[in-house]
Protein backbone atom coordinates (compact mmCIF):
# COMPACT_ATOMS: atom_id res chain seq x y z
CA UNK A 1 0.00 0.00 0.00
CA UNK A 2 1.45 3.21 -0.91
CA UNK A 3 1.75 5.83 2.36
CA UNK A 4 -1.32 7.90 2.75
CA UNK A 5 -1.81 11.48 3.51
CA UNK A 6 -4.94 13.18 4.97
CA UNK A 7 -7.62 15.53 3.05
CA UNK A 8 -9.18 18.64 4.56
CA UNK A 9 -12.36 16.41 5.19
CA UNK A 10 -10.66 13.74 7.16
CA UNK A 11 -10.60 11.39 4.00
CA UNK A 12 -6.94 8.99 3.54
CA UNK A 13 -6.02 9.89 0.14
CA UNK A 14 -3.00 7.97 -1.47
CA UNK A 15 0.53 9.77 -2.22
CA UNK A 16 2.90 8.52 -5.29
CA UNK A 17 5.58 6.80 -3.89
CA UNK A 18 9.21 8.06 -4.43
CA UNK A 19 10.05 3.96 -5.53
CA UNK A 20 9.02 2.15 -8.51
CA UNK A 21 7.78 -1.20 -8.33
CA UNK A 22 9.37 -4.16 -10.56
CA UNK A 23 7.31 -4.98 -13.35
CA UNK A 24 6.86 -8.20 -11.41
CA UNK A 25 4.95 -6.50 -8.32
CA UNK A 26 3.38 -4.37 -10.66
CA UNK A 27 2.00 -7.38 -12.31
CA UNK A 28 0.88 -9.10 -9.30
CA UNK A 29 -0.97 -5.90 -8.29
CA UNK A 30 -2.78 -5.89 -11.56
CA UNK A 31 -3.33 -9.55 -11.12
CA UNK A 32 -5.13 -8.77 -7.84
CA UNK A 33 -6.94 -5.93 -8.78
CA UNK A 34 -7.91 -7.77 -11.55
CA UNK A 35 -10.20 -10.78 -9.88
CA UNK A 36 -13.30 -9.40 -11.35
CA UNK A 37 -15.45 -7.99 -8.05
CA UNK A 38 -18.59 -9.30 -9.48
CA UNK A 39 -18.91 -13.13 -11.68
CA UNK A 40 -20.71 -11.06 -14.23
CA UNK A 41 -20.68 -13.51 -16.64
CA UNK A 42 -21.83 -16.11 -14.75
CA UNK A 43 -24.65 -14.82 -12.45
CA UNK A 44 -26.36 -13.02 -15.20
CA UNK A 45 -24.49 -9.78 -14.62
CA UNK A 46 -27.59 -7.14 -17.10
CA UNK A 47 -25.55 -4.92 -19.38
CA UNK A 48 -21.81 -4.96 -17.66
CA UNK A 49 -19.94 -6.88 -20.56
CA UNK A 50 -21.58 -7.92 -23.71
CA UNK A 51 -19.35 -10.86 -24.49
CA UNK A 52 -19.75 -13.69 -27.43
CA UNK A 53 -16.61 -15.61 -27.05
CA UNK A 54 -13.35 -16.04 -25.78
CA UNK A 55 -11.58 -15.92 -29.44
CA UNK A 56 -13.32 -12.40 -29.66
CA UNK A 57 -11.80 -10.72 -26.92
CA UNK A 58 -8.23 -12.45 -28.09
CA UNK A 59 -9.32 -10.59 -31.33
CA UNK A 60 -9.99 -7.38 -29.80
CA UNK A 61 -6.85 -7.69 -27.00
CA UNK A 62 -4.50 -7.90 -29.93
CA UNK A 63 -5.58 -4.91 -31.95
CA UNK A 64 -5.55 -2.95 -28.85
CA UNK A 65 -1.94 -3.37 -27.73
CA UNK A 66 -0.73 -3.20 -31.47
CA UNK A 67 -2.38 -0.06 -31.09
CA UNK A 68 -2.16 1.12 -27.63
CA UNK A 69 -0.08 4.57 -28.09
CA UNK A 70 -1.05 5.42 -31.41
CA UNK A 71 -3.30 8.94 -31.60
CA UNK A 72 -6.02 9.06 -33.81
CA UNK A 73 -5.45 12.82 -34.16
CA UNK A 74 -2.91 12.63 -35.87
CA UNK A 75 -4.69 10.61 -38.85
CA UNK A 76 -1.15 11.38 -41.26
CA UNK A 77 1.37 10.01 -38.65
CA UNK A 78 -0.57 6.81 -38.59
CA UNK A 79 -2.37 6.32 -41.91
CA UNK A 80 -3.30 2.74 -40.88
CA UNK A 81 -5.48 3.88 -38.02
CA UNK A 82 -6.46 6.52 -40.13
CA UNK A 83 -7.71 4.01 -42.69
CA UNK A 84 -9.52 1.56 -40.18
CA UNK A 85 -11.10 4.46 -39.20
CA UNK A 86 -12.32 5.41 -42.20
CA UNK A 87 -13.41 1.76 -42.65
CA UNK A 88 -15.26 1.40 -39.79
CA UNK A 89 -17.50 4.44 -40.88
CA UNK A 90 -17.69 2.92 -44.37
CA UNK A 91 -18.79 -0.29 -42.71
CA UNK A 92 -21.11 1.24 -40.81
CA UNK A 93 -22.73 3.55 -44.11
CA UNK A 94 -23.14 -0.01 -45.60
CA UNK A 95 -25.45 -1.33 -42.82
CA UNK A 96 -27.38 1.65 -42.44
CA UNK A 97 -27.78 2.47 -45.99
CA UNK A 98 -26.25 5.69 -46.23
CA UNK A 99 -24.41 5.55 -49.44
CA UNK A 100 -23.53 9.29 -48.68
CA UNK A 101 -23.00 8.92 -44.94
CA UNK A 102 -19.88 10.35 -43.09
CA UNK A 103 -19.19 9.89 -39.73
CA UNK A 104 -16.09 9.55 -36.94
CA UNK A 105 -15.28 7.01 -34.03
CA UNK A 106 -16.16 8.35 -30.70
CA UNK A 107 -15.38 7.12 -26.81
CA UNK A 108 -18.31 5.48 -26.40
CA UNK A 109 -22.83 6.26 -26.85
CA UNK A 110 -22.78 9.62 -24.61
CA UNK A 111 -19.97 11.70 -27.32
CA UNK A 112 -22.20 9.71 -30.15
CA UNK A 113 -25.20 11.62 -28.80
CA UNK A 114 -23.41 14.37 -27.74
CA UNK A 115 -22.01 15.00 -31.27
CA UNK A 116 -25.86 14.30 -32.69
CA UNK A 117 -27.11 17.28 -31.15
CA UNK A 118 -24.25 19.01 -31.57
CA UNK A 119 -24.84 18.83 -34.91
CA UNK A 120 -28.67 19.61 -35.23
CA UNK A 121 -27.71 22.64 -32.75
CA UNK A 122 -25.38 23.93 -35.31
CA UNK A 123 -27.17 23.27 -38.62
CA UNK A 124 -30.29 25.04 -37.64
CA UNK A 125 -27.87 28.25 -35.97
CA UNK A 126 -27.28 28.56 -40.02
CA UNK A 127 -30.49 27.59 -40.98
CA UNK A 128 -32.57 29.37 -38.88
CA UNK A 129 -30.69 31.88 -37.40
CA UNK A 130 -34.03 33.59 -35.68
CA UNK A 131 -34.25 30.38 -33.24
CA UNK A 132 -32.43 32.24 -29.92
CA UNK A 133 -32.72 29.24 -27.43
CA UNK A 134 -33.16 25.71 -29.68
CA UNK A 135 -35.34 22.80 -28.56
CA UNK A 136 -35.22 19.24 -28.93
CA UNK A 137 -38.10 16.67 -28.59
CA UNK A 138 -37.10 13.93 -26.46
CA UNK A 139 -38.81 10.42 -25.23
CA UNK A 140 -38.64 10.02 -21.59
CA UNK A 141 -37.16 6.20 -22.35
CA UNK A 142 -34.54 7.81 -24.08
CA UNK A 143 -31.16 7.68 -22.61
CA UNK A 144 -30.11 9.89 -19.87
CA UNK A 145 -26.99 11.57 -22.40
CA UNK A 146 -29.09 13.80 -24.35
CA UNK A 147 -30.55 15.56 -21.06
CA UNK A 148 -26.67 15.87 -20.72
CA UNK A 149 -26.11 16.82 -24.28
CA UNK A 150 -29.36 19.75 -23.24
CA UNK A 151 -27.39 20.79 -20.46
CA UNK A 152 -23.86 21.26 -22.18
CA UNK A 153 -24.90 23.02 -25.63
CA UNK A 154 -27.82 24.78 -24.48
CA UNK A 155 -30.91 23.08 -25.98
CA UNK A 156 -34.09 22.88 -23.94
CA UNK A 157 -35.30 19.13 -23.51
CA UNK A 158 -39.27 18.59 -24.01
CA UNK A 159 -39.68 15.66 -22.74
CA UNK A 160 -42.62 13.05 -24.11
CA UNK A 161 -44.41 10.32 -21.68
CA UNK A 162 -45.39 6.72 -23.34
CA UNK A 163 -48.43 5.29 -23.94
CA UNK A 164 -50.59 2.27 -22.23
CA UNK A 165 -48.05 -0.17 -24.77
CA UNK A 166 -45.14 1.86 -23.59
CA UNK A 167 -44.59 2.85 -26.91
CA UNK A 168 -44.01 6.60 -27.46
CA UNK A 169 -47.28 8.88 -27.43
CA UNK A 170 -47.04 9.91 -30.76
CA UNK A 171 -49.56 12.88 -30.21
CA UNK A 172 -48.02 14.46 -27.84
CA UNK A 173 -44.64 14.26 -29.46
CA UNK A 174 -45.93 15.99 -31.99
CA UNK A 175 -47.50 18.64 -30.41
CA UNK A 176 -44.14 19.57 -28.44
CA UNK A 177 -42.32 20.36 -31.99
CA UNK A 178 -42.42 23.94 -32.11
CA UNK A 179 -40.79 27.05 -34.53
CA UNK A 180 -37.83 26.66 -31.74
CA UNK A 181 -37.56 22.78 -32.41
CA UNK A 182 -33.67 22.16 -33.68
CA UNK A 183 -33.70 17.75 -33.32
CA UNK A 184 -36.15 15.35 -32.89
CA UNK A 185 -35.05 12.27 -31.04
CA UNK A 186 -35.73 8.49 -31.18
CA UNK A 187 -34.39 5.49 -29.67
CA UNK A 188 -33.60 2.39 -31.91
CA UNK A 189 -34.61 -0.05 -29.32
CA UNK A 190 -33.95 2.02 -25.49
CA UNK A 191 -32.28 0.68 -23.00
CA UNK A 192 -35.17 -0.04 -20.00
CA UNK A 193 -37.72 -1.71 -22.51
CA UNK A 194 -35.65 -2.32 -25.93
CA UNK A 195 -38.37 -1.20 -27.90
CA UNK A 196 -37.46 0.64 -31.42
CA UNK A 197 -39.78 3.34 -31.62
CA UNK A 198 -41.88 4.37 -34.65
CA UNK A 199 -39.04 6.00 -36.10
CA UNK A 200 -40.65 6.43 -39.67
CA UNK A 201 -43.52 8.13 -38.32
CA UNK A 202 -41.40 10.41 -35.68
CA UNK A 203 -38.32 11.42 -38.65
CA UNK A 204 -41.31 12.48 -41.24
CA UNK A 205 -42.00 14.72 -38.53
CA UNK A 206 -38.24 16.13 -38.54
CA UNK A 207 -37.76 15.97 -42.37
CA UNK A 208 -41.28 18.37 -43.09
CA UNK A 209 -39.35 20.80 -41.13
CA UNK A 210 -36.07 20.07 -42.31
CA UNK A 211 -34.65 19.62 -38.97
CA UNK A 212 -32.40 16.59 -37.50
CA UNK A 213 -33.52 13.42 -36.36
CA UNK A 214 -31.02 11.45 -34.21
CA UNK A 215 -32.08 8.16 -33.55
CA UNK A 216 -30.15 6.67 -30.63
CA UNK A 217 -29.15 3.07 -31.52
CA UNK A 218 -26.34 3.13 -29.48
CA UNK A 219 -27.58 -0.60 -27.99
CA UNK A 220 -29.18 -1.70 -31.28
CA UNK A 221 -26.78 -0.34 -34.06
CA UNK A 222 -24.31 -3.42 -34.41
CA UNK A 223 -26.85 -5.99 -33.69
CA UNK A 224 -30.52 -5.32 -35.51
CA UNK A 225 -29.24 -4.80 -39.20
CA UNK A 226 -27.89 -8.00 -38.59
CA UNK A 227 -31.38 -9.47 -37.10
CA UNK A 228 -33.18 -7.86 -39.76
CA UNK A 229 -30.99 -9.63 -42.28
CA UNK A 230 -32.04 -12.74 -40.12
CA UNK A 231 -35.69 -12.17 -40.90
CA UNK A 232 -36.55 -10.11 -37.23
CA UNK A 233 -39.51 -7.29 -37.64
CA UNK A 234 -39.46 -4.02 -36.39
CA UNK A 235 -39.59 -0.02 -37.47
CA UNK A 236 -36.81 1.08 -40.06
CA UNK A 237 -34.49 3.08 -38.15
CA UNK A 238 -31.64 3.52 -40.66
CA UNK A 239 -30.73 5.75 -43.65
CA UNK A 240 -33.63 4.46 -45.51
CA UNK A 241 -36.04 6.12 -43.14
CA UNK A 242 -36.31 9.46 -44.35
CA UNK A 243 -35.85 12.48 -42.33
CA UNK A 244 -33.04 10.37 -40.24
CA UNK A 245 -30.13 12.89 -39.82
CA UNK A 246 -27.93 11.48 -37.41
CA UNK A 247 -27.50 7.76 -35.78
CA UNK A 248 -25.15 6.85 -33.08
CA UNK A 249 -24.22 2.82 -32.79
CA UNK A 250 -21.76 1.81 -30.15
CA UNK A 251 -19.30 -0.67 -31.17
CA UNK A 252 -18.13 -1.47 -27.62
CA UNK A 253 -21.21 -2.70 -26.92
CA UNK A 254 -23.01 -5.52 -29.49
CA UNK A 255 -19.78 -4.45 -31.37
CA UNK A 256 -18.43 -6.63 -29.21
CA UNK A 257 -15.28 -4.18 -29.47
CA UNK A 258 -12.91 -3.31 -26.66
CA UNK A 259 -14.56 -0.48 -24.33
CA UNK A 260 -14.42 3.24 -25.88
CA UNK A 261 -15.58 2.81 -29.04
CA UNK A 262 -19.08 3.92 -30.75
CA UNK A 263 -19.70 5.70 -34.63
CA UNK A 264 -21.31 8.98 -35.24
CA UNK A 265 -23.10 8.74 -38.11
CA UNK A 266 -24.30 11.60 -40.41
CA UNK A 267 -26.78 10.95 -43.41
CA UNK A 268 -24.43 12.69 -45.76
CA UNK A 269 -21.16 15.46 -45.86
CA UNK A 270 -23.17 18.38 -45.48
CA UNK A 271 -24.81 16.87 -41.90
CA UNK A 272 -21.19 16.10 -41.06
CA UNK A 273 -19.90 19.18 -41.33
CA UNK A 274 -21.64 20.72 -38.68
CA UNK A 275 -20.45 17.70 -36.25
CA UNK A 276 -16.66 19.05 -36.58
CA UNK A 277 -15.13 21.52 -34.78
CA UNK A 278 -12.26 23.28 -36.77
CA UNK A 279 -10.24 26.00 -35.45
CA UNK A 280 -8.10 28.38 -37.27
CA UNK A 281 -6.18 31.47 -35.98
CA UNK A 282 -5.75 34.23 -37.37
CA UNK A 283 -1.91 33.97 -37.41
CA UNK A 284 -1.90 30.02 -38.21
CA UNK A 285 -3.19 28.11 -41.04
CA UNK A 286 -7.00 28.54 -41.79
CA UNK A 287 -8.12 25.17 -39.95
CA UNK A 288 -4.92 24.05 -38.48
CA UNK A 289 -7.10 21.97 -35.81
CA UNK A 290 -9.93 20.12 -36.79
CA UNK A 291 -11.66 17.40 -34.79
CA UNK A 292 -14.58 15.32 -35.86
CA UNK A 293 -15.84 14.99 -32.02
CA UNK A 294 -15.61 16.07 -28.26
CA UNK A 295 -12.01 14.90 -27.82
CA UNK A 296 -8.49 16.11 -29.09
CA UNK A 297 -6.02 12.92 -28.60
CA UNK A 298 -7.92 9.97 -29.33
CA UNK A 299 -7.19 6.62 -28.50
CA UNK A 300 -6.17 4.24 -31.63
CA UNK A 301 -6.08 0.82 -29.34
CA UNK A 302 -9.95 1.64 -29.01
CA UNK A 303 -10.61 2.06 -33.31
CA UNK A 304 -7.97 -0.64 -34.12
CA UNK A 305 -10.18 -2.85 -31.43
CA UNK A 306 -13.10 -2.57 -33.58
CA UNK A 307 -11.59 -2.95 -36.56
CA UNK A 308 -10.28 -6.14 -36.35
CA UNK A 309 -13.37 -7.13 -34.54
CA UNK A 310 -15.47 -6.15 -37.01
CA UNK A 311 -13.61 -8.05 -39.97
CA UNK A 312 -12.80 -10.75 -37.57
CA UNK A 313 -16.90 -11.57 -37.29
CA UNK A 314 -17.75 -10.37 -40.44
CA UNK A 315 -21.61 -9.89 -41.43
CA UNK A 316 -22.08 -13.90 -40.79
CA UNK A 317 -20.41 -13.66 -37.30
CA UNK A 318 -22.92 -10.80 -36.15
CA UNK A 319 -25.73 -12.44 -37.71
CA UNK A 320 -24.85 -15.97 -36.08
CA UNK A 321 -24.79 -13.91 -32.85
CA UNK A 322 -27.92 -12.07 -33.28
CA UNK A 323 -29.65 -15.54 -34.04
CA UNK A 324 -27.92 -17.46 -31.15
CA UNK A 325 -28.52 -14.16 -28.54
CA UNK A 326 -32.26 -13.83 -30.04
CA UNK A 327 -32.99 -17.76 -29.27
CA UNK A 328 -31.74 -17.59 -25.66
CA UNK A 329 -33.61 -14.32 -25.01
CA UNK A 330 -36.90 -15.68 -26.72
CA UNK A 331 -36.24 -18.58 -24.13
CA UNK A 332 -35.78 -16.69 -21.36
CA UNK A 333 -38.79 -14.08 -22.39
CA UNK A 334 -41.15 -16.93 -22.92
CA UNK A 335 -40.09 -18.76 -19.67
CA UNK A 336 -40.83 -15.38 -17.65
CA UNK A 337 -44.55 -15.67 -19.18
CA UNK A 338 -45.03 -18.75 -18.28
CA UNK A 339 -44.61 -17.83 -15.23
CA UNK A 340 -48.07 -17.24 -13.17
CA UNK A 341 -47.92 -13.58 -12.56
CA UNK A 342 -44.91 -12.34 -14.52
CA UNK A 343 -44.97 -10.97 -17.74
CA UNK A 344 -42.36 -8.92 -20.09
CA UNK A 345 -43.10 -5.56 -20.67
CA UNK A 346 -43.98 -4.18 -23.83
CA UNK A 347 -42.32 -5.50 -27.56
CA UNK A 348 -38.74 -5.75 -27.11
CA UNK A 349 -37.03 -6.04 -30.27
CA UNK A 350 -33.07 -7.13 -29.22
CA UNK A 351 -31.58 -8.71 -26.35
CA UNK A 352 -32.80 -6.07 -23.90
CA UNK A 353 -36.13 -6.64 -21.82
CA UNK A 354 -38.06 -5.72 -18.74
CA UNK A 355 -40.13 -7.70 -16.60
CA UNK A 356 -42.81 -6.80 -13.82
CA UNK A 357 -45.89 -8.28 -11.93
CA UNK A 358 -49.02 -6.71 -11.67
CA UNK A 359 -49.71 -9.12 -8.44
CA UNK A 360 -46.29 -10.02 -6.79
CA UNK A 361 -43.95 -7.84 -5.15
CA UNK A 362 -41.28 -7.28 -7.93
CA UNK A 363 -38.64 -6.19 -5.60
CA UNK A 364 -39.58 -9.03 -3.17
CA UNK A 365 -38.52 -11.64 -6.19
CA UNK A 366 -35.62 -9.12 -6.76
CA UNK A 367 -34.39 -10.23 -3.50
CA UNK A 368 -34.85 -13.71 -4.02
CA UNK A 369 -33.28 -14.07 -7.09
CA UNK A 370 -29.85 -12.15 -5.35
CA UNK A 371 -29.79 -14.64 -2.49
CA UNK A 372 -29.01 -17.22 -4.67
CA UNK A 373 -26.40 -15.45 -6.47
CA UNK A 374 -28.01 -13.71 -9.38
CA UNK A 375 -27.13 -10.28 -9.89
CA UNK A 376 -30.19 -8.61 -10.43
CA UNK A 377 -31.19 -4.78 -12.53
CA UNK A 378 -33.87 -3.54 -10.40
CA UNK A 379 -35.67 -0.38 -12.15
CA UNK A 380 -38.51 1.75 -11.21
CA UNK A 381 -39.38 2.83 -14.78
CA UNK A 382 -41.91 3.01 -15.87
CA UNK A 383 -43.40 0.88 -13.33
CA UNK A 384 -40.88 -1.20 -10.84
CA UNK A 385 -39.38 -3.82 -12.83
CA UNK A 386 -36.16 -6.51 -13.09
CA UNK A 387 -34.40 -5.63 -16.58
CA UNK A 388 -32.21 -7.61 -18.57
CA UNK A 389 -29.29 -6.28 -21.66
CA UNK A 390 -28.16 -9.51 -22.06
CA UNK A 391 -24.95 -11.16 -25.09
CA UNK A 392 -24.90 -14.19 -25.83
CA UNK A 393 -22.09 -15.13 -23.06
CA UNK A 394 -25.32 -15.68 -20.36
CA UNK A 395 -26.85 -18.25 -23.04
CA UNK A 396 -26.63 -21.52 -21.01
CA UNK A 397 -27.91 -19.55 -17.63
CA UNK A 398 -31.77 -19.48 -18.95
CA UNK A 399 -32.57 -22.76 -17.27
CA UNK A 400 -31.07 -22.23 -13.92
CA UNK A 401 -32.46 -18.66 -14.04
CA UNK A 402 -35.80 -19.57 -14.73
CA UNK A 403 -35.61 -22.77 -12.45
CA UNK A 404 -34.76 -20.16 -9.88
CA UNK A 405 -37.03 -18.03 -10.76
CA UNK A 406 -40.21 -20.23 -10.60
CA UNK A 407 -39.10 -20.98 -7.26
CA UNK A 408 -38.58 -17.58 -6.08
CA UNK A 409 -42.30 -16.62 -7.16
CA UNK A 410 -43.31 -19.37 -5.00
CA UNK A 411 -41.79 -18.49 -2.61
CA UNK A 412 -42.74 -14.26 -2.71
CA UNK A 413 -46.74 -15.83 -3.52
CA UNK A 414 -46.36 -17.86 0.07
CA UNK A 415 -45.08 -14.33 1.92
CA UNK A 416 -42.01 -16.26 2.46
CA UNK A 417 -39.54 -13.37 1.23
CA UNK A 418 -40.42 -9.85 1.21
CA UNK A 419 -38.99 -6.47 -0.70
CA UNK A 420 -35.22 -5.71 -0.73
CA UNK A 421 -34.22 -2.37 -0.55
CA UNK A 422 -36.21 -1.86 -4.11
CA UNK A 423 -33.67 0.52 -5.68
CA UNK A 424 -32.98 1.30 -8.76
CA UNK A 425 -29.59 0.47 -10.50
CA UNK A 426 -28.12 2.20 -13.10
CA UNK A 427 -26.62 -0.70 -15.29
C1 LIG B 1 -29.72 3.29 -25.47
C2 LIG B 1 -28.42 3.83 -24.96
N1 LIG B 1 -27.93 4.98 -25.45
C3 LIG B 1 -26.78 5.51 -25.01
C4 LIG B 1 -26.02 4.90 -24.04
C5 LIG B 1 -24.76 5.55 -23.53
O1 LIG B 1 -23.63 4.85 -23.86
P1 LIG B 1 -22.22 5.03 -23.08
O2 LIG B 1 -22.43 4.50 -21.72
O3 LIG B 1 -21.29 4.23 -23.94
O4 LIG B 1 -21.89 6.47 -23.09
C6 LIG B 1 -26.48 3.68 -23.49
C7 LIG B 1 -25.73 2.99 -22.44
O5 LIG B 1 -26.11 1.97 -21.94
C8 LIG B 1 -27.71 3.14 -23.96
O6 LIG B 1 -28.21 2.00 -23.44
Amino acid sequence: MPATSSGSDGSQRASLPDRGLSRSEVTELLEKAAQPNVDWLGRMASGVNYFIADDVVAVASEAYLRFISTNALYRGYYPGLARFEDEIVDFAADIFHGPNARGSVTSGGSESILMGVKSARDRAREARPQVDRPEMVVPVSAHPAFWKAGHYFGLDVKKIGLDADHQVDLDQYAAAIGSNTVLLVGSAPSLTLGMVDPIPTMAAWAAEREIGFHVDSCVGGWFLPFAEDEGEQFPTFDFRTPGVTTISADLHKFGYAAKGASVVMSRDPEIFRHQEFRFGAPERNADWYVTPSMTGTRPGGAIAASWAVLRYLGKDGYRTAARESLAFIRRLQEGINAIDGLYVMGKPAMTIFAFTSDSLDIFAIAAGLTDRGWLVSRDTWPVPAIRFMQSLGHAPLAEPYLDDLAEVVDLVRRGEISAGEGRADYT
